[in-house]
């Protein structure tokens, strides 16, 4: 890519748009467009219209979404299939027909069916049903994906797209209501620590086991994916390990200096018993994760603690 070239990021302020940002900005792009919320709301189909008739972005990284944790997947399902395919059809449809060059989907894991064979594999993609409680997304992921692979073969055009694990790191979603597993752990505990409550409790059995990528690595691997992949399959990104939700809490407490006890909740479901990605596809393209997981929780605990939601 042209140092110069414009790139879109629908997302900015998110965790992966920050990061991918902060990616594009160290590697020396400088014309990096983005709109707010408020400035471009993505489900007003003129308005995205008129957005890309004006700016005619070269690239774009497609990082608007609505997410959210298990809570907010299950309470809102219609909103989470309604307004990611909303989204993603208006801006797939303004980059096609305002000739973009190329677009990067950020797809998730949840595509994957709840049975999968592990580490999910590429090839295992619609071999049975998603998980139920993060089906409604799921959908909308899938619909995205294969949006881009038939604009991919039916116009020639270079739409790609990736399915990231669980991302965390600084910019994550710290609402207790709607937050993924890690930014609610290091609350919790972080709290615990502040108050000095003796123990903390958490669901299942602590056995289940799940794998992270900190947001700078996805950010990494999506600039090499612009840089570099053109094929309408898509591709897993994960660092290829997985770690149990015991190891995780422990963890969390060494980072976090939380002195008490952890308590693990057995009557709570575990949910699926592993989750991990294959990443072989990936690291063919000559691309790794390079960000120890205990460095970069200690990287987001040093930007949690200064967040004006957190009592310290
Ligand atoms: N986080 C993960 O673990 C993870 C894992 C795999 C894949 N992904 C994928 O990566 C992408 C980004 O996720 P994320 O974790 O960065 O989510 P996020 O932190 O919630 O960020 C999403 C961004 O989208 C914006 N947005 C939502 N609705 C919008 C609308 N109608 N108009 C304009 N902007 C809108 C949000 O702006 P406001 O906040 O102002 O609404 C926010 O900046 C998603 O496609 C997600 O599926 C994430």
């Amino acid at each position: 890519m042209n140092k110069d070239a414009k790139i879109y990021i629908a997302g900015h302020r998110g965790l992966v748009g920050s990061a991918i940002c902060r990616k594009l900005k160290t590697d020396g792009f400088k014309n990096v467009v983005v709109r707010t919320h408020a400035e471009l709301d993505l489900l007003d189909r003129e308005a995205v219209e008129e957005f890309f008739a004006k700016e005619t972005p070269e690239y774009v990284v497609l990082a608007a979404a609505r997410v959210g944790g298990i809570k907010a997947n299950m309470t809102y399902p219609t909103e989470f299939l309604y307004q990611n395919l909303q989204i993603q059809n208006n801006v797939m449809w303004a980059a096609h027909q305002h000739s973009t060059s190329k677009l990067l989907f950020l797809g998730s894991s949840c595509i994957y069916p709840r049975d999968c064979p592990q580490p999910m594999n590429e090839d295992s993609f619609m071999k049975g049903p998603p998980e139920p409680t993060n089906e409604a997304y799921a959908i909308a992921k899938i619909a995205g994906m294969k949006l881009c692979e038939y604009i991919h073969e039916e116009h020639n055009k270079n739409f790609i797209s990736c399915m990231p694990t669980n991302i965390y790191g600084e910019g994550d979603n710290l609402d207790p209501e709607s937050s993924h597993v890690i930014p609610a752990l290091m609350r919790r505990m972080h709290e615990a620590k502040v108050n000095n409550t003796p123990e903390v409790v958490i669901w299942g059995s602590g056995v289940s086991r799940r794998e992270f990528l900190h947001c700078d690595d996805l950010a990494d691997a999506v600039v090499m994916l612009l840089e570099t992949y053109n094929d309408k399959q898509f591709v897993n990104v994960g660092c290829g390990e997985d770690i149990s939700i015991k190891e995780l809490a422990e963890l969390m407490q060494k980072v976090v200096g939380y002195q008490g006890k952890l308590v693990f909740d057995t009557s709570k479901p575990d949910g699926m018993p592993k989750k991990l990605l294959d990443v072989t596809r990936l690291n063919k393209l000559g691309w790794k994760a390079s960000i120890p997981f205990e460095t970069g929780l200690t990287k987001m605990y040093a930007w949690f603690i200064e967040q004006p939601s957190v009592k310290n």
